[in-house]
């Protein structure tokens, strides 16, 4: 069984069971969900980034785009037992003072990961990580120059690596950004897929990219 066809036989319910009831509303602020009703597309995504976390179980997770913090807190759930350190970056250009509420967030999920730190800074500025993570998922700048800047600088710093949105027609430049990556870097790519919310439900507009490096 391929690894793709692996993660996707994890793909169930129990992050909805595991996070408590308003997690992904953001209690009753959250002005991304109209009704406190997430999406069947954005569930599906919650669903299979816990499916990846229970996959490659890591223990060190970076997330470059943590908005409210639905993606780390699916990441961090899908591990067996807490990860020892999870690392956000967001600029905050979407949501005001978001990393508040994503620290919040994070902090009402049982068990939460051991160490937190999410850092308001703009990943297009940066030059490298400060540190080396099992699983980085990407979700910032979803422009051609924008991924393609955080897809070179997080790629010598982890095991895993995910591009969210890699979709032909709702995010080119993504697309764009990872293809080009993948044909540059045969070399250090173990292994490389995608896996969208299409391959279980065919409700999705999403996908996601796995890189796994040698
Ligand atoms: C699609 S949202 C991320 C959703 C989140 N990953 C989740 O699972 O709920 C994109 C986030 O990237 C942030 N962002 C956009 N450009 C950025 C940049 N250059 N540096 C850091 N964060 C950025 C936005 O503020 C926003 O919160």
């Amino acid at each position: 069984m391929s690894t793709k066809e692996k993660i996707l036989r994890l793909i169930n319910n129990d992050v909805f069971y595991k996070a408590p009831p308003e997690f992904f509303t953001c209690g009753s602020t959250d002005p991304i969900y109209p009704d406190n009703k997430v999406p069947q597309h954005h569930a599906n995504y919650y669903r299979l980034y816990h499916a990846l976390a229970d996959h490659y179980q890591p223990r060190r997770i970076m997330e470059i785009g943590v908005r409210l913090g639905y993606g780390i807190g699916s990441l961090t759930l899908g591990c067996s037992t807490p990860p020892d350190y999870v690392e956000g970056w967001d600029n905050e250009c979407y949501i005001q003072a978001s990393l508040n509420k994503a620290r919040k967030n994070i902090e009402t999920l049982n068990p939460p990961p051991k160490s937190l730190t999410l850092r308001k800074l703009d990943s297009q500025k940066e030059e490298k990580l400060l540190a080396s993570f099992d699983l980085v998922s990407i979700d910032g700048d979803h422009t051609y120059s924008g991924a393609k800047h955080d897809i070179e600088i997080v790629a010598p710093y982890c095991k895993v690596m995910l591009v969210d949105d890699y979709h032909p027609k709702n995010h080119p430049g993504v697309f764009r950004a990872t293809n080009e990556f993948l044909a540059a870097n045969e070399g250090i790519i173990k292994e490389h897929f995608s896996v969208t919310a299409d391959d279980f439900t065919g409700q999705s507009i999403k996908g996601t990219y796995v890189i796994e490096f040698k």
